[in-house]
């Protein structure tokens, strides 16, 4: 909630994309973050899944640009929880992943929007 709560008051225009019950999307949400996390060491069916994801993401009238604001209400939301565990070290590991998904995604969106 902390985390939908920071995206939708630095980017006012994510919020109109968003129709679901925000419990469950939340719930999503982390539970695609772990298995990306997870399947990190095997790119290989990790990036067929994130394509299917982006492509979805594209349906969802997600844009480009959201996907910096997403990177950093989730940054953001890591630094709340984390606290001083979230050193640069792991704000740099979260940002590369990231950046990873997230241009996979892109990329498998921009083809179908
Ligand atoms: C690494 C980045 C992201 C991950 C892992 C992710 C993950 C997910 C997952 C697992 C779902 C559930 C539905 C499905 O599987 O298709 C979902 C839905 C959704 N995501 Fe994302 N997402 C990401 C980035 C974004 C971005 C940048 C936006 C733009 C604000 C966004 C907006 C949405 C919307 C609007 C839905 C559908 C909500 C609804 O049904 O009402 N996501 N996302």
């Amino acid at each position: 909630m902390l985390f939908y709560g920071r995206l939708f008051e630095i980017d006012p225009s994510t919020k109109v994309l968003f129709k679901g019950d925000m419990k469950e999307q939340g719930r999503k949400l982390m539970a695609m973050i772990t298995a990306a996390v997870n399947g990190l060491n095997d790119l290989d069916r990790l990036v067929p899944v994130m394509q299917d994801l982006g492509r979805r993401h594209g349906g969802y009238g997600v844009q480009d640009n959201h996907y910096g604001s997403v990177a950093s209400a989730l940054l953001w939301t890591l630094e709340q929880g984390l606290g001083e565990a979230f050193t640069p070290e792991v704000k740099n590991a979260w940002t590369e992943t990231y950046i990873l998904l997230a241009s996979v995604m892109k990329e498998a969106g921009a083809k179908v929007a």
